[in-house]
């Protein structure tokens, strides 16, 4: 697709896009910094958008979306990939969608930093869904 651009670094008025998304796609909105986010825009505009959250014992990738007419091709993994290059220490997330992860080298599992308990926490009372948030780790298969 033409005009298409992986961005590492985000402006002012493409954070102030993304921002808008988290609302809109009730996704984590907590101590959101730009130099966290990594991002793809077509035609300038944020398509999706996902961020590193570096606590002081691991990285935890958080807050990913992507716009609804440009779904299911390929802009969600291709954040995903870009963010986990800019984690420093071993990396979690808490989700419902398990099985969109485990592709890109995630596994569910039972033991996590105290820092990702507190996410799976504000998830579990903050973020209410159907479906059960389960913690996983980036371990790349070698
Ligand atoms: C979840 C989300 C980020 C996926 O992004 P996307 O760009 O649509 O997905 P991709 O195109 O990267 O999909 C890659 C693969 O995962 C599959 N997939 C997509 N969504 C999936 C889901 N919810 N569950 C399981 N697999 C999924 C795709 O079919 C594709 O499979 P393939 O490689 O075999 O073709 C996007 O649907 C979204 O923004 N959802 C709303 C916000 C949200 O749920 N964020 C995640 C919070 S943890």
């Amino acid at each position: 697709m033409p005009n298409i651009e992986l961005l590492h670094t985000i402006s002012q008025s493409s954070f102030e896009e993304i921002v808008a998304y988290i609302s809109l796609f009730d996704l984590d909105n907590r101590a959101l910094q730009k130099q966290e986010f990594a991002a793809v825009s077509h035609q300038q505009n944020i398509i999706a958008f996902g961020r590193i959250k570096e606590h002081p014992t691991c990285s935890e990738l958080c807050s990913l979306g992507v716009t609804e007419p440009k779904r299911l091709q390929g802009f969600g993994k291709t954040v995903v990939q870009a963010l986990i290059k800019k984690a420093t220490q071993p990396l979690f997330l808490v989700c419902i969608i398990p099985d969109y992860f485990k592709p890109l080298g995630f596994e569910i599992c039972e033991n996590y930093p105290i820092e990702i308990a507190e996410k799976l926490r504000y998830c579990t009372d903050e973020l209410v869904v159907p479906e059960k948030y389960v913690v996983m780790q980036y371990k790349p298969k070698v």
